[in-house]
């Protein structure tokens, strides 16, 4: 911190106790953002080059200064990539940074690059195309936990296991079923990733510092360079508008929440209470004092992470909240919020395929609780309304009676005598047994969406077909 301090400038006065060196050390250290930015270099070095040749091509600069420019850039492309770079705080961000080596490399001509543009538009393009790079990165990574599941739920489509309402048993359902109803969230989630690329389609660079530029230069040729759609409409918003970055966010605070609620499950389905699954050895920790324990601790942490990326949504939206148009200085809080969101939900989502891939369903243990807790009740009253004619309400009363029954004799619906279920109602017949099993309940549940193994496979085949 002390860098930068000039020696005619005394410690202040106020929080001088605290800082050994003045206020322009303080200045520089709050301003700099070259700790974080330098993450954008591939980005703003693209950027450049399409600037520069967009200003040839339409005369602004020489050909040759920008051959010069573009050479030079290369040079320093190479010289970051291979950890020969040396960043200056001094520089403040990753644009002077780039800058002042350029005219260290190529003299003059160096100095033409920056006509027309400023780094209001300089920043709003790297980050912009940061952000598109991360979302096709996430998109692909949702199709491949997509797939997993796909997977585990063509495996199990048959496989029974309770379904719960308030974590308590409610009907049975299978665990194909329960796979594909992730597979409809983490979809969702694939889809607001591209109509977050959709919508931050748009180049920047051009709308100079707000108000554009008097200079003839073309946007639509850096927006084809740079592999946009188009150039964004008003200079104004362009270097004002962060929705790109908030965007990315809300649909990675969405994503995150389901990830945790699968976290939530595996949690609760490893636990030996449950025994449900059991999660590999890649993808769990012991216990240095329990020798017998085996912890969730990655679906913990994924679990954990929901945290911090919905604290980076909140924060970039609080940073946004109030900001006259067009740029602030406060807009550059935006980065690291983004770099940590994305850093973590990568995470996230690998772990999350790699736990799915290779835990260990444990179909008897599913099978033996999906039967518990008189699972079946609601079949037993739907077979009154279907069989004996009952209107729903008094088919729901006469299965209540037998559920009481069968908790006072501390047995089964299904191992109940028929005399002990006509005793509460005369017009059940032996037929009843054929809807208290487990299968058959899960296999009566055709309808649309619905949890019969032959529905679960038309949608797992309707998501295969799009995945
Ligand atoms: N480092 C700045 C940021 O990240 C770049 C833009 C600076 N623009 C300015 N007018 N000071 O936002």
């Amino acid at each position: 911190m002390a860098e930068g301090t000039k020696d005619a400038v005394s410690s202040n006065q106020m929080w001088g106790g605290r800082f050994a060196s003045g206020p322009d050390a303080i200045m520089e250290e709050i301003n700099a953002s070259i700790g974080f930015d330098k993450k954008l270099f591939a980005q703003d070095i693209r950027g450049s080059i399409a600037h520069a040749t967009m200003l040839a091509e339409k005369g602004i600069i020489s050909g040759e200064d920008k051959d010069k420019i573009v050479s030079g850039l290369n040079t320093i492309m190479s010289e970051i990539e291979t950890g020969k770079f040396e960043f200056s705080r001094k520089l403040e961000d990753i644009h002077m940074n780039i800058e002042a080596r350029l005219a260290v490399l190529i003299g003059p001509a160096a100095g033409r690059l920056h006509t027309a543009r400023s780094r209001n538009d300089q920043v709003a393009l790297d980050f912009r195309l940061w952000v598109k790079e991360e979302l096709v990165k996430t998109e692909a990574m949702l199709t491949r936990l997509i797939a997993a599941f796909l997977d585990r739920a063509e495996e199990h489509a048959d496989t029974v296991m309770p379904g719960f309402t308030h974590l308590q048993t409610a009907q049975p359902v299978t665990f194909g079923h329960h796979c594909m109803a992730y597979v409809e969230m983490f979809g969702r989630d694939r889809a607001r990733v591209r109509h977050a690329i959709d919508h931050l389609d748009e180049s920047p660079i051009g709308a100079a510092a707000l108000a554009g530029t008097p200079y003839p230069i073309d946007r639509h040729m850096t927006a084809k360079a740079l592999g946009f759609r188009e150039p964004t409409r008003n200079s104004i918003d362009t270097v004002s508008d962060r929705d790109f970055a908030l965007e990315f966010l809300s649909v990675a605070a969405i994503c995150a929440v389901h990830l945790s609620r699968l976290a939530e499950e595996i949690v609760i389905w490893s636990t030996p209470q449950f025994g449900f699954v059991r999660l590999s050895d890649a993808f769990s920790t012991g216990s240095s004092i329990m020798p017998q324990k085996k912890n969730p601790d990655a679906a913990e942490l994924v679990r954990a992470k929901t945290g911090r990326i919905n604290g980076s949504l909140v924060a970039l939206l609080t940073v946004m909240k109030g900001l006259p148009l067009a740029y602030s200085k406060d807009m550059q809080e935006d980065k690291e919020q983004v770099f940590d969101c994305a850093e973590n939900l990568e995470l996230a989502i690998a772990a999350m395929t790699g736990m799915m891939r290779d835990m260990t369903i444990r179909a008897d243990k599913m099978r033996a609780a999906a039967g518990a807790g008189y699972s079946t009740a609601t079949d037993l009253a739907d077979w009154l309304v279907r069989e004996v004619g009952l209107p729903f309400r008094d088919a729901h009363h006469v299965t209540g009676r037998v559920v009481a029954l069968a908790e006072s004799k501390g047995c089964d619906l299904s191992e109940l005598s028929l005399e002990e279920l006509q005793s509460i109602n005369p017009a059940i017949t032996d037929k009843v047994f054929n809807v208290l099993s487990v299968d058959a309940s899960v296999a009566s549940r055709t309808s649309f969406g619905g949890t019969a193994p032959a529905e679960v496979r038309k949608q797992i085949a309707w998501w295969r077909a799009r995945n």
